[in-house]
């Protein structure tokens, strides 16, 4: 019996998936837990969740920590797996024997590695389908990259035959396994009678003393189970992430697939090595991306917008036909259709930018909404503010919604003029139409269609200047 799920396919119900997620990533050299690590701007481990739910239900996955678990299971808690816990990491092996009681109920099993981050839902369900067709107690997910040093190679009963001898870690290898270009993905499918039966006969006879998952192919064979293995098309799939470099590299992979997948849906990125998308962005044909931009986080580009150099963008909707000019950073923010940003402008959390606004260089704006057509061109603060629609602040302006213990709101009406270098008090409401004298510092509230002026009045005295320089020099002759 299978489920369908919300893409139309069939999701699979008699397998679990079990992700190894336990170990502390001691070759990473950080305090960090290995799978909690990004490429892409996600944790390894939410990479290796999301296309496993592409084949099974979340409550199907079972994912194995250990190593800081409850911070592991807190940053994954979204996907609504289940979890098993390794309190001592002995191995891969020992990791399966832990999950194994979780999923007696599953006639078969898909292990996956969580250090294994850019494979794809469509690679385990090839895994999937081969183990079934073979009928085979294990089946290993294997590929031939340019440089298979550091893995576990694949030894093939016969070349060209589908069955397997046994997997040899790289540090047990012999001269002549050395030539072996075939890896182990750490990616596997099992019966689950096959582990039960045989799970428990694992050794820790290695160089580092932990029970090896690998193993089990040697083990199987001995015992006359059926283990095969089915190479991945694209080696680049399943490369692991054991160190920082090895990190880096996939991350770069990462983000030149996901610039790829937006060039060919009509996004113009001019040299995408040097920008750093993360994969859950979209962005629309037509937009325009220029050198060195950041788009990160949930963030969605409208078309024909066009984001200017070293600009950053986390976690924002940003409508059509917008620019965002050079050097602006814009955090969990709106932006309407056709407003203009920046360059050097800065959105803070929960800004709701209306259409056709400007935001001009230097001016940060917090937790306000701008209706349609807001001015605000240069050097403002404008926080926990609501601005309606074609009101003009002027240069210097400031919102002053602190008080040193609350913040306060300004509400600022339709079609109002905020004279240059006015500061405005919070609480504080500036009804529609109402124009503030340049330099004012506004404390009452101002009724619509009023001025308001609050400043110190000008004082001219004629002659002064003259008169004083008149006086310096008689005191230096004298
Ligand atoms: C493993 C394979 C190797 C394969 C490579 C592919 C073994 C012995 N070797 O090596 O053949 O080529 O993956 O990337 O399996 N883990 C636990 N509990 C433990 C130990 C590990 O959950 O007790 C988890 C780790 O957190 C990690 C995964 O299992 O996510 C793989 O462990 P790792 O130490 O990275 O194995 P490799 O040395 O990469
Ligand atoms: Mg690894």
């Amino acid at each position: 019996m299978s489920k369908k799920h919300a893409g139309g396919q069939q999701k699979e119900a008699n397998v679990a998936v079990v992700i190894m997620a336990a170990g502390k990533g001691t070759r990473l050299k950080s305090r960090k837990p290995k799978v909690l690590h990004e490429v892409g701007g996600r944790t390894l481990l939410s990479h290796v969740i999301a296309a496993a739910s592409g084949v099974v239900d979340a409550k199907q996955i079972f994912t194995i920590v250990g190593h800081e678990a409850e911070r592991v299971q807190n940053a994954v808690a979204e996907f609504g797996t289940r979890f098993v816990e390794q309190p001592e990491q002995r191995g891969t092996g020992h990791a399966i024997q832990t999950a194994l009681k979780s999923i007696t109920d599953y006639e078969n099993v898909l292990v996956l590695s969580g250090d294994v981050p850019l494979i794809r839902t469509e690679t385990i369900e090839q895994l999937w389908r081969f183990h079934q067709k073979e009928d085979a107690a294990m089946t290993i997910l294997t590929a031939a990259p340019e440089n298979p040093n550091g893995y576990g190679r694949v030894v093939r009963r016969r070349a060209g035959s589908a069955e397997v001898e046994s997997i040899v870690e790289d540090e047990a290898l012999t001269s002549a396994q050395r030539s072996i270009k075939e890896i182990n993905s750490g990616i596997y499918a099992f019966k689950t009678s096959a582990l039960e039966a045989h799970l428990g006969d694992l050794k820790a006879n290695n160089a580092r003393g932990e029970l090896y998952l690998t193993d089990m192919a040697g083990v199987l064979r001995a015992a006359g189970e059926r283990v095969v293995a089915v190479q991945a098309e694209d080696a680049a799939e399943v490369l692991g992430a054991n160190t920082l470099a090895e990190l880096a590299a996939l991350d770069a992979r990462m983000r030149a697939t996901t610039a790829n997948r937006l060039m060919e849906a009509g996004v113009t990125i001019f040299r995408p090595d040097t920008c750093v998308i993360d994969a859950g962005v979209e962005v629309e044909a037509d937009a325009v991306i220029e050198p060195f931009v950041q788009l990160l986080g949930r963030t969605k580009i409208g078309a024909e917008t066009r984001v200017r150099s070293f600009s950053v963008i986390e976690n924002c909707t940003v409508g059509e036909r917008v620019i965002i000019r050079q050097s602006c950073v814009l955090a969990d923010s709106s932006v309407g259709d056709g407003a203009d940003i920046g360059p050097f402008a800065r959105l803070r959390p929960g800004s709701e930018i209306g259409e056709d606004v400007h935001i001009g260089n230097f001016v940060e704006v917090k937790k306000s909404k701008l209706h349609a057509g807001v001015k605000a061109g240069h050097l403002a603060y404008l926080g926990d503010s609501e601005i309606g629609a074609g009101t003009n602040i002027g240069a210097g302006v400031i919102t002053c919604n602190y008080d040193g213990v609350h913040k306060h709101a300004t509400r600022i009406g339709k079609g109002v003029f905020v004279g240059s270098d006015s500061t405005l008090v919070a609480p504080i409401a500036i009804d529609d139409g109402a124009y503030i004298g340049a330099g004012s510092c506004i404390t009452k509230d101002v009724p619509a269609g009023a001025l308001a002026v609050g400043r110190g009045r000008q004082v001219t005295k004629e002659g002064w200047a003259e008169a004083r320089r008149a006086r310096r020099k008689a005191q230096e002759q004298g």
